[in-house]
């Protein structure tokens, strides 16, 4: 059996939502001391709603590729939402990751709930 799924390969070489919101309502960032690898989501907010996100993803395939479905996961999503996905579901949708690269799927959570805690956070200062 091949070492990484058809799903897992074709999200690392055509990755989806590559990229940076300049004027993003929310920012995350995670890393892997281990690997050294570092995942940044940026999200755009519209009524509680991720209107639109970006990732750039400085580490391995399978971190581009989980960064690549968790954002399309949480698209048009509800923040309550998104906030229960986990790296298992990000996993799964890739049709599995090697139990050795399942750390990457954790940068995909990881950043996500940062970017949205930073965007609950700017609320709060603007309240
Ligand atoms: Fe560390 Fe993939 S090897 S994120």
């Amino acid at each position: 059996m091949a070492l990484y799924s058809e799903t897992v390969m074709d999200h690392f070489r055509n990755p989806r939502n590559v990229g940076v919101i300049e004027d993003a309502d929310g920012v995350g960032e995670a890393g892997n001391a281990v690997c050294g690898d570092i995942m940044k989501i940026y999200l755009k907010i519209e009524d509680s709603t991720v209107a639109d996100v970006r990732f750039e993803t400085f580490g391995c395939g399978s971190a581009i590729a989980s960064s690549s479905m968790a954002t399309e996961l949480i698209k048009g999503r509800h923040l309550s939402e998104v906030l229960t996905l986990t790296n298992k579901a990000v996993a799964e949708a890739l049709d599995g990751l090697p139990a050795h690269k399942l750390h990457c799927s954790v940068l995909a959570e990881e950043a996500i709930r940062a970017a949205v805690q930073d965007y609950y956070d700017r609320q709060k200062l603007s309240e």
